[in-house]
C-alpha cells in the first residue's frame, strides 16, 4: 500500500518503520509540512491508499476533515478530540457515511491492551457484587491528554457492562518515561482484584494502527479498533 504517515513522533516513527518492514510505501509528513494541513491537500493524496494520524489533539479533526473530504481511508492513533460524550465521533462518523471512506480509530491499537479490555468486562460484574473500583494510569511526562484515552475506554467498558450509571474515578501519573500503564483495581471488605497492563514499548501501537490500514484496504465505514481486531 502507499501510506502517509502523519507526525514523526515517538510512536508515528515507529509507525513508518513497521510499515516499511510489513512491505508498503511510506510518505511522512510532520508539523512542518502539514502545516494548515499542506500534505492532505488532494494532488499530495492522489496516489495514497491510507493516512496513519498520530500527531496532537488540537489538530487532528482538520486532518480527519480533510482526509474523509478527499475520500481517503484512515486511520487515527491520535487520542483527545472525541470530546464529552464522544459528541466529535458521532459527528465524524457522520461525515465517513456520506463520503463512503473507511476510518477506523482507536484509543489503544494495541492488541494486548484490547484483551485487556475483555477483562476489565469480564472484571465488571464485581461492581454488582458490592466492590469498589478504581483506574490508575501512569504516562511518560510528555503526554498531553490526562486521563489517557486508553483509561477512558476501561472507564466507559466497565460502567458498560456493569450498568451501572457512576464511572470508576480515574488517576493519572506523569512521570519519567513510561509507555504506557493501566490498572484497574476492584476491592471488597474481603479480598482485592488487581488487572494490570503494562506497555514495554511502543511497537504494539504502532503494528496494531498498520495491520489496522491493512484490514480497511476496500472497506467503507467507521470503525473502532476494539470491535474488529480479533479479524486482523
Ligand atoms: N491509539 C494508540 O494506540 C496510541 C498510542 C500511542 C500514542 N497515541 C496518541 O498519538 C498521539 C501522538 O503520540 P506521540 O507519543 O507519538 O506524540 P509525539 O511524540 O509528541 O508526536 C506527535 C508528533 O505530531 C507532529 N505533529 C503535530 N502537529 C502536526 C500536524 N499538523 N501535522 C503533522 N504532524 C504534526 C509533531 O511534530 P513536530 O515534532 O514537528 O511538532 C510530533 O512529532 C497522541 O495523541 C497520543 O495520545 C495513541
Amino acid at each position: 500500500m502507499n501510506l502517509l504517515i502523519l507526525g514523526r513522533g515517538k510512536t508515528g516513527s515507529l509507525v513508518a518503520e513497521v510499515a516499511v518492514e510489513r512491505q508498503h510505501d511510506v510518505r511522512t509528513a510532520g508539523a512542518k509540512e502539514n502545516a494548515a494541513c499542506a500534505a492532505l491537500a488532494p494532488q499530495k493524496l492522489r496516489d495514497i491508499d491510507a493516512v496513519i494520524d498520530f500527531t496532537a489533539p488540537h489538530c487532528v479533526i482538520a486532518h480527519i476533515e480533510a482526509c474523509v473530504r478527499s475520500g481517503k481511508n484512515m486511520v487515527v492513533g491520535t487520542t483527545g478530540w472525541y470530546g464529552e460524550e464522544h459528541a466529535e465521533l458521532d459527528r465524524i462518523r457522520r461525515l465517513v457515511e456520506q463520503h463512503g471512506t473507511g476510518f477506523m480509530y482507536a484509543a489503544n491499537f494495541s492488541v494486548g491492551v484490547n484483551l485487556f479490555f475483555d477483562a476489565a468486562r469480564a472484571a465488571a460484574a464485581a461492581l454488582r457484587q458490592g466492590y469498589s473500583g478504581q483506574i490508575f494510569e501512569r504516562h511518560h511526562v510528555h503526554k498531553k491528554d490526562a486521563p489517557s484515552g486508553t483509561a477512558l475506554a476501561i472507564q466507559r467498558v466497565i460502567r458498560e457492562a456493569s450498568a451501572q450509571s457512576e464511572n470508576l474515578e480515574i488517576t493519572s501519573f506523569r512521570e519519567g518515561e513510561v509507555v504506557g500503564l493501566h490498572e484497574v483495581v476492584l476491592e471488597s471488605p474481603n479480598d482485592r482484584i488487581y488487572l494490570c497492563h503494562d506497555a514495554k514499548s511502543r511497537r504494539g501501537f504502532a503494528e496494531g494502527a498498520v495491520r489496522a490500514a491493512e484490514w480497511l484496504a476496500g472497506k467503507k465505514g467507521f470503525y473502532d479498533f476494539k470491535d474488529v481486531w480479533r479479524e486482523l
